[in-house]
């Protein structure tokens, strides 16, 4: 464990130990992403996020041998993009993620959006096959809706360990956290410091400066403190070391319920028309 860095604490969800803290890659490339997924391990980061669609699987695993850490101390999450979720493309596009990151398996395989055009049972039947076969040691779904991951828990012949999706204090997605915790299903926050643009507001500004935390650790606290993972991603080491700086520090009830009314009609960030989805529920 590196000096900066407390123990990062996991949830459980159907055996599987996600450390609630992760480093998010989007829009990483290059020596910038090797580098910094390199320094996250070195400072305690345990937990890695990618995807096919990032062009970066490279760079991560780099990285991660870079660090020195064990392989089997960090979690390493990674997306089949939707246009691979024909079983055999699946398939495919799952060994080729495997390669770009010169890993035997990774911890975590999901699917990274849903495909209206191609039946989910078919999709899910491969990716049980994935893990049944070795490449993944769990899976789970990103960007699904209440009511697709009800169908695919019931299509699923394997557990299904989480969902990920856009999660931050300006949308309320109280309906999917709930439907996740009926389901014993982890909750991976994306965007969790709303693309950064807390750093700018008040009620976040106002609560950390008491306990001398930034408006983006008081969110991420808020976060975590509900036993959801969070991704942040960054290109700078310094905000590494004050992203992970959140496990020193408890939020009162009362400042919970002040974050929380935070959440407003536009505050979604992310685009889910990207594939025919008329809405959220
Ligand atoms: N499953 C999906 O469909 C999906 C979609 C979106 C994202 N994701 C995953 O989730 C990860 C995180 O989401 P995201 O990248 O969209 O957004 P984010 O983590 O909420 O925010 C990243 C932005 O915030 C800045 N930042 C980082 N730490 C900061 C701090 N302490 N104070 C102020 N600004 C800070 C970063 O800039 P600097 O680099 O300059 O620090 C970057 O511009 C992604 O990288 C990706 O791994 C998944």
């Amino acid at each position: 464990m590196g000096a900066d860095m407390q123990d990062v604490p996991s949830v459980e969800a159907k055996g599987a130990r996600i450390p609630l803290l992760g480093l998010g890659t989007w829009d990483l490339h290059g020596r910038v992403c090797a580098r910094i997924v390199e320094q996250a391990l070195r400072l305690g980061y345990r937990h890695v996020d990618t995807a096919e669609m990032y062009d970066n699987e490279r760079e991560v695993g780099e990285g991660l041998r870079a660090s020195g850490v064990k392989r089997n101390d960090a979690f390493v999450t990674t997306k089949i993009w939707p246009s691979h979720f024909a079983p055999l493309e699946l398939e495919r596009a799952a060994r080729e993620c495997l390669a770009r990151l010169r890993l035997s398996e990774v911890d975590l395989l999901l699917l990274h959006w849903p495909n209206p055009q191609i039946p989910l049972a078919e999709t899910l039947g491969a990716l049980c096959k994935v893990k049944r076969d070795g490449l993944a040691r769990h899976i789970g779904v990103s960007n699904f809706t209440v009511t697709l991951m009800d169908e695919a828990l019931r299509l699923s012949s394997e557990p299904l360990v989480c969902n990920q999706f856009e999660c931050h204090p300006f949308l309320d997605q109280s309906k999917l956290i709930a439907a996740c915790r009926q389901h014993a299903m982890a909750v991976v926050a994306y965007s969790p410091i709303a693309k950064g643009s807390v750093r700018d507001d008040e009620t976040l500004s106002r609560i950390g400066a008491a306990r001398k935390k930034t408006a983006a650790q008081v969110c991420l606290r808020f976060l975590v403190q509900q036993n959801i993972v969070v991704i942040p991603r960054t290109s700078r080491v310094e905000r590494l070391v004050e992203n992970a700086a959140i496990f020193d520090f408890a939020l009162r009830a009362e400042e919970m319920a002040a974050i929380a009314a935070l959440a407003r009609r536009d505050g979604r960030l992310v685009n889910s028309a990207l594939f025919g989805q008329q809405k959220w529920d």
